[in-house]
């Protein structure tokens, strides 16, 4: 079987390697390194020759270095390069790879580090019909809990000062 990877060597897909090859390695599954190359607005066009050049050369050099760590630790791989946006190579070379588990970052090179999710997880997340991993970067943690804190009543509501108080009726024996 297989494991799908979004990889753009951004801090949540370098960590979210980490974690696929290590899940490939005790699988025994392929690897399938993914990066999606088509330009931000899908502009083309002759005139944006050098860019779409540019963009495939970031691709294949990120590529490269996922497959040597991958390789060193002894777990097979296969490379795609797709002309699409991320959430759609990944969904499609899932398909043609059977894949078990597709693998992403929780965010790519947005300096917005305190949204809890990239476009391409939460768009994965929505349309996949298998399994999707999400990885947080590193130094995401604290910064994270603290923006979500302040920003969504929401968590605090799950939190478990916030649990149902039990029945009035109920309440002298439970408390
Ligand atoms: N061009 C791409 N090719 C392959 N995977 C990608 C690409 N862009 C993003 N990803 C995957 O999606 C994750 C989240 O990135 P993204 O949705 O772009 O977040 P952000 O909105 O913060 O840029 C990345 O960590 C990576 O795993
Ligand atoms: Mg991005």
């Amino acid at each position: 079987m297989s494991i799908v990877l979004g990889y753009d060597e951004s801090p949540g897909a370098r960590r979210a390697l980490g974690y696929s090859v290590d899940l490939a390695r005790l699988l025994g599954d392929t690897l399938v390194l993914v990066y999606a190359d088509e330009p931000p607005g899908g502009v083309r066009g002759e005139e944006f020759k050098a860019h779409f050049d540019a963009l495939a050369e970031i691709g294949r050099t990120a590529l490269e270095h996922a497959v040597e760590k991958a390789k060193a630790a002894g777990v097979e791989t296969v490379v795609e390069l797709i002309d699409a946006k991320p959430a759609a190579a990944l969904l499609d070379a899932a398909e043609k790879h059977d894949a078990r588990l597709i693998v992403v970052g929780t965010w790519g090179e947005s300096p917005l580090r305190g949204a809890i999710l990239g476009s391409t997880p939460h768009k994965l997340l929505h349309w996949s019909n298998r399994p999707v991993l999400c990885v947080p970067a590193e130094d995401k943690a604290v910064s994270t809990v603290t923006a979500v804190e302040n920003a969504s009543p929401t968590v605090k509501v799950a939190g478990p000062e916030m649990r149902k108080r039990p029945k009035k009726a109920n309440r002298s024996k439970a408390e």
